[in-house]
Parts: structure tokens; C-alpha cells; sequence
């Protein structure tokens, strides 16, 4: 097999789950620009083959059908994965769904269950074999998908706010044990993008809306993209990240931070004006 000698991630082998859609998708193409081979796992098969074909078939990547849920589905996809390329550098653990979504005592117990399995379990069984296909190796790097949702809550459902909260968690766990085997772990939370998990295809007008929406919550007044997630992850992946593990970085555009309640930067507020109980 021939591996790219150019770039940030020349001669990397990934695998990225969710990878036919959305973020996943964007990162596999932003993996594929700095050198990297990529396995494109994902619950639809036949689109994860298809994302690798457009992007030059099995020397470059290779599409695989998982339920990231799934032992064994997993644990196959990462065997592939060694197969067709010698080893795995990086995983991007970032299948999702939006899941359970309603009031606390409308929630159903399967629809709670299937949203943990997906968005907890999945990334769980995901460092278990990245770590074992990882630590003979010595190295690699481990990238995960939280959300702002996992940060704060009232941004996500509850089941889905638990589930992101737990990927932070298991951030930290994992790169506690994993350092000792050169093998580094971090999240990404991302803000608001639009994919099909948050403008779902087919109504146009609609999508259009949702759009426009997500864009005017922007504190930066820019619309984010997949792409912008997908270049964090790429940092993250790389060897420039040498020395970081372990963190949950927000890509959001400044909105944890309170970026959409700004204005005490406006002379609007105490710590602005100097006057007392002005707030
Ligand atoms: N889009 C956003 O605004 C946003 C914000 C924060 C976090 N996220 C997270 O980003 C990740 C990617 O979501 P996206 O927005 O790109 O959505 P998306 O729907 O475009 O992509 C998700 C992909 O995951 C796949 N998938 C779903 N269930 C799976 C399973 N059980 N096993 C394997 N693959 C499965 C889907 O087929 C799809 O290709 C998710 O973890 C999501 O929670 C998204």
C-alpha cells in the first residue's frame, strides 16, 4: 500500500466511526489532505464504501460497515483496519445520533438505553480496541465527539446531555491509563453545526431555516461547518498534539465561553463600568 509522505498525518493510519456523514466525513477528508489512510466505519455500509471510493478507493481508504455498539462489529473494524493498512494510528470516535429527546417523564427507557448505547458504549468499545491494536505499538492518539451539550446543561436532551457528559469522563479515564502506553486520548465539543443530525435532509425551506438559525447563535458571527470541527480533530491527531492529552476542547465558536452574553464587554456591566451593584 502507498502512504503519502506530505503532510500532518503523512503515513498515519486512522479510523474514524460515523464517518460517512457530517463531521465524520469532513474529518476523514481533512485526514486524507495531510497524508493519512483512513478506515470509514459506519452503521451504513454502503455509504461509508462510498465515501472511500470518491476518495481513491483502498490505498487512501476503505469503507466498513459497524454498529458502533456492537463488540464485534468493532473489534472487526479495527482488525480490517490492520489488514488492509499495518496498523492504526488514530481513532476518531464520533458516531452519533441525536437519541432520546422529550420531557424527563416522557422519556421512554429504550429510546434512553439505545442513546447511551450508541453515544457512550460506542466510544467505550472504541478505546478498547484502539487500545488493543494501539499498545504494542507504543503510540497513537484517540479523538473522541462530545458536544457543548456535555459541557453545560439545557442544550441537549437528557439522555443525550448525560451521554456527551460521560464522553468527557471517559476522556480523562482513558488518558489516565492509556499515557502509559504513549497512547494519547482527547474530546472534541463541538457548537452547532449543520449535518444531517441537525438540519435533516429532504424539507429544504426548512433546512434553510435551521441554517440561518444555527449561524445567528454564532457568537462569531460565522456560520461553523463540519470542517471546522474536523481541523481540530486533525490538530488533535497529530504529532503537533504531542504534549495534550486528556482535554475536551470546545468548538463553538465562543458560545461557552459567553459569547452570546456579551455585553458587559459593551460597557453595559459593572465589571465595565466600575459601578457598584451594577449587575
Ligand atoms: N452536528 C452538530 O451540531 C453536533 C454538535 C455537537 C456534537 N455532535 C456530534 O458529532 C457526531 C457526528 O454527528 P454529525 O452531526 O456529523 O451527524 P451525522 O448524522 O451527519 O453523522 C453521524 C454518522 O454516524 C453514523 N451512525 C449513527 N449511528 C451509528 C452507529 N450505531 N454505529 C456507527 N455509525 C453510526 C450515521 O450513519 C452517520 O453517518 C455525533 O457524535 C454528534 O453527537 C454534532
Amino acid at each position: 500500500m502507498s502512504a503519502q509522505t506530505q503532510g500532518r498525518l503523512a503515513g498515519k493510519v486512522s479510523l474514524v466511526t460515523g464517518g460517512a456523514s457530517g463531521i465524520g466525513e469532513a474529518t476523514v477528508g481533512a485526514f486524507v489532505e495531510q497524508g493519512a489512510r483512513v478506515v470509514i466505519a459506519d452503521v451504513r455500509a454502503d455509504a461509508a464504501r462510498s465515501v472511500a471510493k470518491e476518495l481513491g478507493g483502498p490505498d487512501v481508504a476503505i469503507g466498513v460497515g459497524m454498529d458502533v455498539s456492537v463488540e464485534k462489529d468493532v473489534a472487526a473494524g479495527f482488525d480490517a483496519g490492520v489488514e488492509a493498512f499495518g496498523c492504526i494510528d488514530v481513532a476518531f470516535l464520533n458516531a452519533g445520533i441525536l437519541g432520546a429527546s422529550g420531557p424527563i417523564s416522557q422519556t421512554r427507557v429504550e429510546d434512553w438505553d439505545r442513546t447511551l448505547d450508541v453515544l457512550v458504549k460506542g466510544p467505550f468499545l472504541g478505546i478498547k480496541h484502539a487500545a488493543r491494536v494501539m499498545e504494542p505499538l507504543g503510540r497513537g492518539a484517540i479523538v473522541l465527539t462530545s458536544s457543548i451539550a456535555g459541557l453545560a446543561g439545557g442544550i441537549g436532551s437528557h439522555a443525550y446531555t448525560t451521554a456527551k457528559t460521560a464522553v468527557v469522563g471517559l476522556t480523562q479515564s482513558a488518558a489516565s491509563e492509556l499515557c502509559h502506553f504513549g497512547i494519547r486520548v482527547n474530546a472534541v465539543a463541538p457548537g452547532t453545526v449543520p449535518t444531517n443530525m441537525t438540519v435533516p435532509p429532504g424539507d429544504e425551506a426548512m433546512g434553510q431555516r435551521v441554517r440561518d438559525m444555527i449561524a445567528a447563535s454564532s457568537p462569531l458571527g460565522i456560520a461553523g461547518s463540519p470542517r471546522d470541527v474536523a481541523d481540530a480533530v486533525v490538530y488533535l491527531s497529530s504529532d503537533e498534539a504531542r504534549y495534550v492529552s486528556g482535554v475536551t476542547i470546545a468548538v463553538d465558536a465562543g458560545y461557552l465561553a459567553g459569547g452570546t452574553k456579551g455585553q458587559f464587554h459593551k460597557g453595559e456591566g459593572h465589571m465595565t463600568t466600575g459601578i457598584a451593584g451594577d449587575n
